[in-house]
């Protein structure tokens, strides 16, 4: 065996092996070159000694039974690498295929994590016990950084569950179960309480199937649910193709086709010819552009996010108990739960107890819901709701050790409930406030510890959204923002860190996607390709039905409020197209969105939304306008890419990780591009390609186009916003 092996083999003499995963090398299992040697000499000494041997057991040595493809390696394939990752995806199914066909029964015991590879490695085996511990996951993520599993995961969740379940199941969603989840998914066939119990399982499996087969090499097997073969099952085949165009509304993400054609052509072939198909498959994804930028986004920048790099180093981690939460309205009543669910103690205050209810009443609905779907049981659901409770006296809130205030957006009643309160919680709590516009140094200037006051910007709705945005104002110290920083991570949220500064970041750069969006009505184009250029863009959401969600009214309440604090200072404000549209939406015909009945859309009276409003071509389509469909997608990308830079360049915000998943959690930039900053990178051309196209943007469509020093000189200098990795 090589000397870097990374499986342990073990034996007591009863004819039963154990493989142990255990990469000396790394802190987990991944799928590296000496993993895949380590797999071919065991599977060579198991073939040799095959006579002594009864069974084989697989588990791991580590807390995740195995990661999965080293991602590391991954987004260093570029297209001459093509032939080498076929190749190497080759070699691990072929060592797999031999393991699962040497007629001993291979069980594998999954004690922690088997996302990706770890999970296809189990399925190469023919009975799967995992160990029910908690951050035990369980799935084929893989569709989720741009790839697909290519270790034989989707030629054998087809032939387990059939194309049906597999795909949507496991593959295009990329859902990660528990290991109770998983059991009734069908994709394991044991849940263990103890790892002793975990090895006498397997032992027992071994036992009783001392010539196991798997189901898909067994006399008269067929594929569950048929294949595109069967008459029947063809005359559904069509409807797949036609639901994924239109879940993905033409948006660039090659990796569910890829899937779907691996798993329908992969099921018409034999089980050697299917995993050709899937090798050319997840080669084709690995070498691409999209996988390298997902990976880049959900691996690199989310571990640098998480890790911290923009907290401060110095400050030692505290854990908050009691949190007292100001305001029981949308916000308040999200923050709240989402507290409880991590286990703080929350006091919920607003101005009666009954509206102090009504806030907790939002948990009890969500904690309804999940116990409906299974998701939670009813004592953890009376367990979360018993650690909130309603206030309306002040005096409930002696002792919280952090604030978050959510009343209503007006400065002056901010700055009153925090005199109410800031002589009764902790003489240290931290205060934070969830104002979306107000400056933070500005509602600082109303509490006694300026030092301790701090952002905390939550997204609605709040139990869904994943970012937190931290906002530090002038006089904000160190020691509260790493405090902060450290109660997003323990509500299981993502932090980024951003410099007090109007719109903070992800509203300020939301809002050149809706405005530019807006003023391509404006100069006539038809609003319907508008939106489809969104959605083929790649954004969740439309342009104009989100501009109707926020309200017309609420954009240009803060551009005017903006407007004056420039001109107050002697500047100049930056007039948008997208002003007079919205202007002229609201004055001229009475429509401000969703809430007021009428906006960009027409909606019903129960607020259904019924079309678009045809007065939009009516009033602003001008004949012989138009503007190219490939401008429209791009002119929404570039116009919040470039605002990004402006951001770093402002030091509005300070790191690249942050700024892409800023970008993708918190305001729907399209993750195909793996966050704001990265789309640059990853453009045609690099810097010095994005650069000509903004210039070329900006003499077609104005000034805001205009490429920034800092994309200018970085783009001479052949750098990029790649900081991460360095890749
Ligand atoms: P909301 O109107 O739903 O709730 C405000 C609550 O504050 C009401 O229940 C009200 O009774 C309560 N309140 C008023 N005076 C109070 C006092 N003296 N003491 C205690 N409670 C008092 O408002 P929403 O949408 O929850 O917004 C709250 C804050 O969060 C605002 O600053 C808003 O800008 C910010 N925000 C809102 C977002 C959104 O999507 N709605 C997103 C991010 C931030």
């Amino acid at each position: 065996m090589p000397e870097s092996t990374t499986i342990r083999w073990e034996q007591n003499g009863d004819g039963v092996v154990t493989l142990v995963l255990d990469d000396p090398s790394q802190s987990a299992n991944t799928m590296n070159a000496a993993f895949s040697a380590s797999l071919e000499a065991v599977v060579d000494r198991l073939d040799a000694e095959r006579d002594t041997i009864r069974g084989i057991v697989i588990t791991s040595a580590k807390k995740t039974f195995f990661a999965g493809g080293d991602l590391r390696d991954l987004i260093r394939a570029t297209p001459e690498h093509a032939e080498q990752a076929f190749e190497a995806g080759m070699r691990v199914k072929r060592q797999l295929r031999r393991l699962e066909t040497l007629g001993k029964p291979v069980v594998a015991a999954i004690n922690g994590a088997a996302l990706g590879g770890g999970y296809e490695i189990a399925l190469a085996c023919h009975h799967r016990i995992a160990l029910d511990a908690p951050g035990s996951k369980i799935g084929l993520p893989e569709v989720t950084l741009g790839l697909l599993p290519g270790g034989g995961g989707v030629v054998r969740t087809v032939r387990l569950l059939g194309i049906a379940d597999a795909l949507l199941k496991v593959l295009l969603q990329g859902t990660q179960y528990s290991p109770k989840r998983a059991l009734d998914a069908g994709l394991i066939h044991e849940v263990a309480a103890t790892p002793e119990e975990m090895l006498a399982a397997a032992r027992a499996f071994i036992d009783s199937h001392p010539e196991s087969v798997q189901p898909w090499d067994a006399k008269g097997y067929r594929i569950p649910g048929g294949t595109p073969s069967d008459r029947k099952f063809a005359a559904n085949l069509p409807a797949f193709p036609a639901n994924l165009t239109k879940q993905l509304n033409g948006a660039p993400y090659p990796a569910p086709r890829n899937i779907l054609a691996a798993a329908v052509e992969g099921a018409q072939v034999d089980f050697d010819t299917a995993q050709v198909i899937e090798a050319r498959y997840f080669t084709e994804l690995v070498i691409g552009r999209t996988s390298k930028n997902m990976i880049q986004a959900f691996f690199f920048d989310m571990q640098a996010v998480n890790a911290g790099r923009s907290r401060p180093e110095s400050v030692e981690a505290r854990t908050v108990r009691k949190v007292a939460v100001l305001g029981a309205g949308m916000m308040g009543a999200g923050i709240a739960y989402s507290c409880a669910r991590a286990g703080i103690d929350v006091v919920l205050k607003d101005v009666s107890l009954e509206a102090a209810a009504r806030g907790k009443a939002h948990s009890a609905r969500l904690l309804d819901k999940a116990v409906a779907k299974g998701r939670t049981t009813p004592e953890e659901r009376a367990a979360l709701l018993g650690r909130i409770t309603p206030a309306a006296d002040p005096a409930a809130l002696a002792g919280s050790d952090a604030v978050i205030e959510a009343v209503f957006e007006d400065p002056q009643l901010k700055h009153t409930v925090f005199q109410e309160i800031q002589d009764i919680v902790a003489p240290d709590a931290l205060l934070c406030s969830n104002t979306s516009t107000l400056p933070i140094t500005l509602l600082a200037e109303g509490v006694k510890r300026a030092e301790d006051f701090v952002g905390l910007h939550f997204f609605s709705p709040v139990d869904k959204m994943p970012l937190v945005e931290i906002i530090k104002g002038e006089r904000t110290g160190d020691e509260a923002l790493a405090r902060a920083f450290d109660l997003v991570r323990q509500i299981r949220k993502t932090p980024i860190v951003v410099n007090d500064s109007r719109g903070f970041f992800t509203s300020r750069v939301i809002g050149q996607f809706i405005n530019e969006g807006v003023a391509m009505v404006g100069e006539g184009a038809d609003p319907a390709s508008v939106e489809q250029a969104a959605a083929q863009a790649g954004y969740p959401a439309k342009v104009l039905s989100l501009m109707d969600e926020l309200t017309l009214t609420l954009p240009r309440k803060i551009r005017n409020e903006s407007r004056r604090a420039v001109e107050e200072a002697g500047g100049v404000w930056p007039e948008h197209p997208a002003e007079a549209v919205i202007d002229r939406v609201i004055d001229e015909f009475g429509r401000t969105g969703r809430s007021g009945g009428a906006g960009f859309y027409d909606y019903a009276d129960d607020g259904r939304r019924i079309r678009l409003w045809p007065g939009l071509r009516e009033h602003f389509a001008k004949e012989g306008a138009g503007v190219p469909f490939e401008d429209m997608k791009e002119r929404m990308l570039f116009a919040e890419a470039l605002d990004a830079v402006r951001c770093l360049e402002e030091n509005v915000i300070t790191s690249v990780a942050d700024a892409n998943i800023g970008s993708i959690l918190g305001i729907g930039f399209p993750a195909w591009t793996g966050g704001v900053l990265q789309y640059i990178n990853g453009y045609e051309g690099g810097l010095p390609g994005f650069v000509s196209r903004a210039r070329e943007l900006q003499a077609a469509y104005g000034d805001r186009f205009a490429p920034p020093k800092l994309l200018i000189d970085k783009a001479a200098r052949g750098e990029t916003f790649l900081d991460v990795t360095g890749a």
